[in-house]
């Protein structure tokens, strides 16, 4: 395993050694880059941040609309329902929002699924052009400078360079879950990675994933079969990922709601955490036992509860139905660090206070509460990257394959947005492509 940090003055070095543009690759760099060996780029498919893919929904006569504006477009087709738009909905539209995006687990399937009479897609599959910034006031969340990047050395939307946007709400399974969603997702990632090789000379793919794209991108991989990855994987880089570990940050939003994250100013108040609730991606990342062992992650004045006791927390929070899936679907991805067995940069951002300890003093978990911070990249824990470099990193077969980056003072969107660390991705992919 190759590790280092980065610290953050080498890294503000390098921001005043590059031109001003993100056209930062030295000539001779970029040459080698596009005159690769034997020619060409090897592919790229960029899977992004949580909040960035779009999702569309068409209502059937056996949705039961909450209110009867909310069953306006029944029978009417698709419509956007999570798009750049959604931010700007007046309260009632936001009510339908809401009531719409809930999903469902169903203990029979043992998986989640769309609220009855709800059918959702998510468009702009295959294209890196498919999927945007809901935030207006951070448009550049979702990978767009990194795109810029990449088509300065060459690559172009649908030859080269692709998209792979996911449904915001459900998580990766591991290899043998049930999932309805990722099983068709992943199938189609795969096509997706083998056009993409065969239209380029047959070269391998390269996956780069941010934040939950990181996992989503890992989980990919490792559901792939070992021969597939070694013909049409040729590296795997995270910007983070969230596997495995798990991340304190997580428990706050399964109390408070999605806060920074889905921006969607006009819901009703108490309505985002309820929905937030309903989705696999809200417990999917709650932090492990593995990693956080008996620490007490959440103090109030009666109990604390640590990473083995999230399910009761679950309950305390007001969200005990998401006990039976978090103890069916997710229990199980607190103890996978299985590798992926491809060559893998992992990224973080560290030294940036990050939430280790909640504190909800009067037992009320609707307020924020008083935080005690450690380190890491101001989301993911430096204790989860460091179980994920030690519990996947060293596993023999990917210790080789295996360069750690920790980048000192960068946070966890950073990664995809600040010059230094886009050069240092910039420079992974170059490597990559050598
Ligand atoms: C919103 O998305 C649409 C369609 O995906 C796109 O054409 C438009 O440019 C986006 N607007 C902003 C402000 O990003
Ligand atoms: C909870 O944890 C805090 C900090 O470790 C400790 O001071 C306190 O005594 C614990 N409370 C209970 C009820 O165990």
């Amino acid at each position: 395993m190759v590790s280092f940090t980065l610290p953050g003055l080498l890294s503000a070095l390098l921001l005043l050694l590059l031109p001003a543009s993100l056209d930062h690759l030295p000539a001779s760099q970029r040459r080698e880059a596009e005159g690769g060996i034997g020619g060409g780029l090897h592919p790229i498919v960029l899977i992004p941040g949580v909040t960035c893919p779009d999702l569309e929904a068409r209502l059937t006569e056996a949705y039961r609309p909450s209110t009867p504006r909310c069953g306006r477009m029944t029978g009417e087709g698709w419509f956007g329902l999570w798009t750049n738009r959604t931010w700007e909905m007046d309260p009632e539209r936001a009510a339908c929002f809401v009531d719409q995006m809930r999903l469902v687990y169903d203990p029979v399937l043992g998986d989640f699924r769309d609220l009855p009479g709800v059918e959702t897609r998510v468009p702009g599959f295959g294209s890196a052009r498919g999927f945007g910034s809901k935030d207006p006031p951070h448009p550049e969340y979702c990978l767009g400078a990194l795109k810029s990047a990449l088509e300065r050395l060459g690559y172009r939307d649908g030859e080269t360079l692709f998209g792979a946007p996911y449904d915001l709400r459900y998580a990766p399974p591991l290899p043998g879950q049930t999932s309805r969603v990722y099983s068709r997702y992943f199938r189609g990632l795969a096509r997706l990675i083998e056009d993409a090789s065969r239209r380029n000379n047959g070269k391998p793919a390269i996956i780069l994933g941010h934040s939950f794209g990181g996992g989503v991108a890992l989980e990919f991989v490792r559901n792939t079969p070992l021969p597939w990855r070694d013909r049409f994987v040729k590296h795997l880089t995270v910007a983070p990922t969230w596997s495995g570990g798990g991340y304190v940050k997580s428990l706050m939003a399964v109390a408070s709601g999605p806060v920074g994250l889905l921006f969607v100013p006009s819901a009703p108040q108490l309505a985002m955490p309820s929905m937030w609730r309903t989705f696999e991606t809200a417990i999917v990342n709650l932090p492990s036992p593995a990693v956080f062992g008996r620490r007490p992650l959440v103090i109030t004045r009666h109990r604390n509860y640590s990473a083995y006791d999230i399910a009761d927390l679950l309950v305390a929070v007001g969200s005990a139905d998401g006990v039976r899936p978090f103890r069916e679907r997710e229990l199980s991805k607190m103890e996978y660090f299985e590798a992926p067995m491809v060559p893998l940069t992992y990224i973080n951002g560290v030294g940036i206070p990050t939430a280790e300890q909640l504190i909800y003093w009067d037992d009320d978990f609707d307020r924020l509460p008083e935080v005690v911070y450690g380190d890491g990249d101001d989301t993911i824990n430096l204790a989860s990257m460091l179980a994920f470099e030690e519990k996947v990193g060293k596993r023999p077969g990917q210790m080789e394959r295996l360069k750690s980056i920790k980048l000192a003072g960068f946070r966890h969107s950073a990664l995809v947005t600040d010059v230094g660390a886009l050069s240092i991705i910039m420079n992974e992919i170059v490597e990559a492509n050598r």
